[in-house]
């Protein structure tokens, strides 16, 4: 049977996804108890990174171990995949080899290439088009915060770029409406847009975004691969950068997530960051180990 693979969080259902984050905040309590399984025993996973991570590689490296099985890290500096083999061959190749891989890249299309012609399942750990394993783990970290994000209000500050995509397919599986204001010329992709109409709205201004909403999530201005962009793009953000002020604007009660890293003094202010009241940043990040090994044992079990 073709293995299952996660390249963007559309490939699951809203099912599958419920049962992703139940189980992730389940290893998450086994863990601290400190009697968690080791059902990834003689497993190894190929973590393959054209781009920099810290939380990933760590989340995916330490994920693997806690779960009884290894991970080979692999950069095309190290590579043939960096000397022109092809994706196709890289793919037959290391799926011959390892039981479940990862890919950071840029071309979205070069991930489900990989995909195409691998015997195990592949995931998305960031393109420039997706990011949704960072996805899990914001939806866990609601779930925990504040319980299910099913009917909540989402704001979206920033760029149109692959969190937000991610952010657009969540809204779908999670039933919360989603409002996203970015500059003019940085909204997210219009074809993905139209499909989730009837639950994403893009709006004109930060505060159109985040009145009265739950839960305000916000990314760098200039993403990896777009750093001769970055001093350009601050002067096409001014205006959008997630603070006080604009949280003020939000439920009480709402939750500021940020994927990071975070360039404090533009996108997030200084004060913002450390401000427990809203902030769950850290929570977030830690998220992204317990989502990754809840992700990785849905996919490999669903490959019988
Ligand atoms: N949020 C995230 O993916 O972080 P890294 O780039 O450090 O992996
Ligand atoms: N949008 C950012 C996310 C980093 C985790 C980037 O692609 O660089």
């Amino acid at each position: 049977m073709a293995p299952r693979h996660l390249l963007s969080l559309s490939d699951l259902t809203s099912e599958e996804l419920e049962a992703i984050i139940a189980n992730a905040i389940a290893l998450k309590k086994s863990h601290y108890e400190g009697n968690a399984p080791l059902p990834l025993a003689n497993k190894t996973l190929g973590m393959i990174f054209e781009k920099s991570s810290t939380r990933t590689r760590v989340s995916f490296e330490a994920g693997m171990t806690q779960l009884g099985g290894s991970a080979i890290f692999l950069s095309p500096r190290d590579t043939q995949l960096g000397r022109g083999e092809p994706i196709e061959d890289s793919a037959r190749v290391l799926s011959r080899m390892v039981d479940i891989i990862m890919i950071r890249t840029f071309e979205q299309a070069d991930l489900e290439r990989f995909a195409a012609y691998s015997r195990v399942p592949v995931i998305n750990a960031l393109t420039d088009t997706f990011h949704p394993c960072q996805l899990l783990a914001d939806v866990q970290t609601f779930v925990e915060h504040r319980g299910s994000p099913k009917g909540k209000t989402v704001a979206w500050v920033g760029d149109g770029n692959n969190m937000c995509h991610s952010y657009i397919n969540a809204a779908r599986l999670c039933d919360f409406q989603l409002r996203i204001a970015c500059p003019r010329g940085f909204e997210p992709d219009p074809e993905l847009l139209a499909a989730n109409a009837d639950r994403v709205t893009v709006v004109n201004s930060p505060a159109d975004a985040v009145k009265g909403a739950h839960w305000v999530a916000t990314d760098v201005w200039a993403s990896m691969g777009q750093e001769s962009e970055q001093k350009e793009r601050e002067k096409q953000f001014a205006g959008f950068q997630v603070n006080h002020e604009l949280m003020a604007l939000a439920q009480p009660d709402a939750v500021f997530m940020h994927c990071l890293p975070a360039h404090r003094g533009e996108e997030v202010s200084a004060e913002l960051m450390e401000d427990e009241k809203f902030t769950v940043v850290w929570d977030e990040a830690e998220n992204r180990l317990h989502a990754q090994k809840a992700l990785m044992l849905f996919l490999l079990k669903n490959q019988q």
